[in-house]
């Protein structure tokens, strides 16, 4: 492939969703996009770039620029986040507003990080179910949300993370094939959404899951993205980020220990309230 129809190809991942690939990591596009330039019938990973870079195919260059991401994930992940979800609810329950509880999986990859939330949400349930929360789980990649909608895991998949408890309360299926109860999809909107671009419509919520993604991008693009994330905080909401992730030097808008146990915001910059 020639060095600019791979700069190229780079600087658009890099433009569209925030994504850097690192000069020493541009072998993941070859590694990546193999596979469609074989099904596609090219010569190899450059004449298909070069077709669709050319505006040939839009179709397939969006599945290339998705192709960049990585989408890693596992089911409570870190657990710290979860137990401070719980203890939120907990405290939304026993001062019971008008509003919903609202949460957002805003990278929720394959679902495993919002069908955790929504198994926490129904535990609490149990003991408050008079508890209202909406759980809304985004992604960039629309090919991640459509396995995420369908809910099915494979053994290794469950377990990375699921008790054994709550893969019996939570699952059904067995020979390595676990699906999700209906109970629990029910309680999930799904969104292909580029965190790149705007999310003010989303409204306002009371949990933001923005976790191991900032990371994959610049300073100035995670900059952009915590001080819009920091608009859609309830005044008593919490962020949640990635266990290596941080706000330190990027934003003034979050306080607290840390990431993985939830930042509140700190200014006031008048979030809306969705309908
Ligand atoms: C490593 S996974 C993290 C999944 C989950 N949040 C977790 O912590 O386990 C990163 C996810 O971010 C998504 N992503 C990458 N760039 C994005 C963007 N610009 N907007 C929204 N999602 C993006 C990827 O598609 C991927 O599913």
């Amino acid at each position: 492939m020639s060095d600019r129809t791979l700069q190229d190809f780079v600087a658009l991942v890099r433009r569209r969703t925030g994504i850097v690939i690192a000069d020493d990591k541009t072998y993941l596009v070859e590694a990546r996009l193999a596979p469609f330039a074989q099904t596609g019938g090219f010569a190899g990973v450059g004449p298909m770039l070069a077709a669709v870079m050319s505006g040939r195919d839009p179709g397939l260059l969006d599945l290339c620029v998705e192709a960049m991401t990585t989408n890693e994930t596992l089911f409570f992940r870190d657990t710290t986040p979860f137990t401070t979800l719980a203890e939120q609810l907990v405290r939304h329950a026993a001062h019971p507003r008008r509003e919903r509880f609202r949460i957002w999986s805003a990278a929720c990859s394959t679902g495993q990080e919002p069908y955790s939330i929504a198994m926490v949400v129904d535990e609490v349930r149990e003991r408050h179910p008079e508890l209202a929360v909406e759980i809304v789980a985004s992604d960039l990649s629309n090919r991640c949300i459509l396995k995420a909608q369908a809910g099915v895991f494979s053994q290794f998949e469950v377990q990375r993370g699921v008790s054994m408890k709550r893969l019996v309360r939570y699952f059904e299926g067995g020979g390595g094939r676990w699906t999700i109860n209906e109970g629990l999809k029910a309680d999930i909107v799904w969104k292909t959404l580029n965190l790149a671009d705007p999310f003010a419509f989303l409204g306002t919520f009371d949990a933001i899951f923005c976790r191991n993604v900032l990371f994959y991008f610049e300073p100035d693009r995670r900059r952009d993205i915590l001080e819009r994330l920091s608009r859609q905080m309830a005044a008593d909401g919490r962020l949640f980020l990635g266990a290596s992730e941080t706000v330190l030097g990027l934003s003034d808008r979050f306080e607290g220990p840390s990431g993985v146990s939830g930042l509140r915001r700190t200014a006031d910059p008048a979030p809306v309230r969705s309908a």
